[in-house]
């Protein structure tokens, strides 16, 4: 099988304060914190990694100021982790870590970390819906929407200078199994982990035409949690990115917000879910941004009431 998600992902920032503060409000879970550095966690076990002196072990930042070092990406078994290890090692360095990780760095200078995955179960399901003839909920009023607490990490977006971007993508379906599933000529390339069912585990976006980190998004049970996690995160002081939409691509609903660590995270749900049999799409001109995005003139036009 091969890679089947984010396993964790490491940021190069300058305050940590302010990033523990943000990804606490966000809904993970704290596991570690010293004065340099702190540790988050999702339900499903994946870690988010905050360091301050990230140190000579990662790979130079791709870009000025807070940002992503490095993704490391959960393989299901040893031996397929000692495959890739060789795969991705055919043409550069791939060094042993004391915890299991093999770390390398892909062709834009992002580091890439190989490790076996540490899956922690978790059901969640959408709060009931009802319609007509379709009724999920009797006699059950919804409860007030409780603290959101992100599933998990389900994709990862990273903007590329468009120089060279078959190479990038090529190091990640190559050597890493990754299957490109929309080619969006004009943008970039969405690909799916082989042991992922959602339509992208990644995005390599060349757009911008530089490196960075565009965004992380973390998967919520329903709609009501990506509003309420956004709601959230606006009362406590932080920044929206975007307005609450619905991708063309991969249809998961989203809310963005700015992130301290660099980039934007994402509360995404209900990503179309793909198996073998999607072919890859090859977009010559780049599809809509969103199927809807929220509108409104309440605050212009509208009388308040
Ligand atoms: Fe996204």
């Amino acid at each position: 099988m091969g890679i089947q998600r984010i396993e964790s992902v490491t940021y190069g920032i300058d305050d940590l304060g302010a990033c523990v503060r943000f990804f606490d409000a966000f809904g993970l879970f704290p596991v570690e914190k010293s004065d340099e550095h702190a540790v988050f966690e999702t339900l499903t076990g994946q870690t988010l990694h905050l360091d301050t002196e990230p140190g000579p072990r990662l790979p130079a930042p791709v870009e000025e100021g807070p940002t992503l070092r490095e993704v490391v990406w959960g393989v299901d078994t040893q031996e397929e982790l000692e495959r890739l290890v060789a795969a991705a090692g055919k043409d550069r360095a791939v060094r042993a870590g004391a915890d299991g990780v093999h770390h390398t760095v892909d062709e834009t200078g992002f580091g890439v970390g190989l490790t076996v995955a540490r899956h922690k179960p978790v059901a969640a399901a959408p709060r009931p819906a009802n319609a007509p003839g379709a009724v999920s909920r009797w006699n059950t009023p919804l409860e007030p929407v409780p603290r959101v607490r992100p599933l998990r990490m389900c994709h990862v977006a990273l903007n590329i200078p468009r120089a060279g971007r078959e190479e990038a993508i090529a190091f990640y379906t190559r050597r890493l199994g990754f299957r490109p599933t929309d080619v969006v000529e004009p943008m970039g390339v969405f690909m799916q982990a082989p042991g992922d069912d959602d339509q992208h585990t990644m995005l390599l976006c060349h757009r911008p035409d530089k490196a960075g980190i565009n965004h992380i998004a973390y998967e919520v049970p329903g709609f009501d949690e990506v509003i309420q996690g956004g709601n959230h995160m606006i009362e406590r002081g932080w920044r929206e990115a975007r307005r609450l939409g619905r991708h063309t691509v991969g249809s998961n609903v989203f809310r963005f917000l700015h992130a301290p660590c660099g980039g934007r995270v994402e509360y995404a749900a209900d990503m179309d879910r793909v198996d073998d049999s999607y072919e890859t799409r090859v977009h010559e001109t780049t599809p809509p941004h969103h199927i809807w995005a929220l509108r409104t003139n309440r605050d212009q036009d509208a009388p308040a009431f």
